[in-house]
């Protein structure tokens, strides 16, 4: 018998919430507390789970013993957040981005060896059963198209790439199996936002794989699309249909004289609540029954590719003017 695993999750938002509600519903797991600066959330945190609330982490480590803590806060916090759990020898599951700088991603993850405990980074993606049975079937794409849209412009302490992109491009390097050669991106700051809110990146891998990401968080409709073309195949996946995704298959077959037919094979994957299997994944990992699914050094790739486009936008960044419906 695996004895029961006691974990917080700090920062009770949107993420959090979801991240309190699975702990709550795993066998082997006792949420002991929520941490949040704000009064009402601990408030409703408390409510809802009959579980202590803090408004930060120290009181948190001061006043209970915890194996483990989700960080959902915003990610602006999870280095400093990330440190003192990590130094508290509390193992950590936070969310993506792992953080806003490559040197901070760098230091966690050191200090996760050092001490010995589990440091996990929230890419949802990768349990996407979709995704997956992607990774499993693509072997050398020629080119990729990611779009991840939406009319929600909730997250404002970084921009479009940390918040949305990094997702398309953690999927990607998962699926390019070559170095990074050529990058360009353009994008856009607007109404006096502090970071990008739209952007557009066009990565050529030195194995001449093009892909290219389109991220807006002011979009009129919400839209997370992957078009992957390979030799014989091109897979073209719809993730806006929550919760299944929805997979077509594309292949040219022979037909003769007349040339090519395209056959569709179309699928709906239903995706059976990846963050479930996520947070599972990580008390396993914990308890030493499973390997990581993605290492650290695959969430630093990730991490310094979104960095590394956010540099090159800064310099042309020009802040734009749009009109809102509301
Ligand atoms: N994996 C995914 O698909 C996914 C989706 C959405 C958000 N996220 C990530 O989750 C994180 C949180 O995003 P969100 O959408 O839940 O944001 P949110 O603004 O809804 O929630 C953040 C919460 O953290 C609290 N908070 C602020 N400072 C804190 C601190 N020092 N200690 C503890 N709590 C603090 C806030 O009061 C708030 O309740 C971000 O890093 C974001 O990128 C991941």
């Amino acid at each position: 018998m695996n004895p029961t695993v006691r974990v917080a999750v700090i920062g009770f938002g949107v993420m959090g919430r979801h991240h309190a509600n699975v702990y709550a519903a795993l066998p082997g797991v006792d949420l002991v507390a929520i941490v949040d600066p704000d009064t009402a959330r601990r408030l409703d945190a408390s409510e809802r789970h009959g579980c202590a609330a803090y408004p930060d982490v120290e009181t948190l480590l001061a006043s209970e013993h915890v194996d483990a803590a989700s960080i959902a806060s915003p990610t602006s916090t999870h280095f400093a957040l990330g440190t003192q759990c990590l130094q508290a020898d509390v193992h950590v599951l936070i969310e993506k981005p792992v953080a806003t700088q490559v040197h901070e991603a760098r230091a966690l993850a050191a200090l996760s060896r050092e001490r010995g405990v589990v440091m996990q980074v929230g890419h949802i993606t990768r349990f996407y059963k979709a995704v997956q049975q992607l990774r499993q079937s693509v072997r050398r794409p020629y080119l990729i198209e990611a779009r991840r849209l939406t009319p929600s412009a909730r997250i404002r302490d970084v921009g479009v790439i940390l918040d949305l992109m990094i997702h398309d491009i953690d999927i990607v390097l998962g699926l390019v199996d070559s170095p990074v050669a050529e990058v360009s991106v353009a994008g856009h700051a607007l109404n006096g936002s502090a970071f990008e809110d739209v952007a557009a990146a066009q990565i050529t891998f030195a194995n001449g794989c093009i892909a290219r990401f389109l991220a807006s968080r002011i979009a009129p409709d919400a839209e997370r699309s992957l078009v992957v073309a390979e030799a014989t195949r091109t897979y073209r996946l719809d993730f806006a249909r929550e919760p299944h995704t929805e997979m077509a298959i594309y292949q040219a077959r022979p037909t003769g004289d007349e040339g090519n037919h395209v056959h569709v094979d179309r699928h709906v994957i239903y995706e059976d609540n990846p963050l479930r299997k996520e947070l599972a994944h990580f008390l396993a990992r914990i308890r030493l029954s499973a390997t990581p699914i993605g290492t650290l050094d695959d969430d630093l790739r990730s991490l310094t590719l979104a960095t590394d486009l956010i540099q090159r936008l800064r310099p042309h960044a020009e802040p734009l003017l749009v009109a809102h419906a509301d």
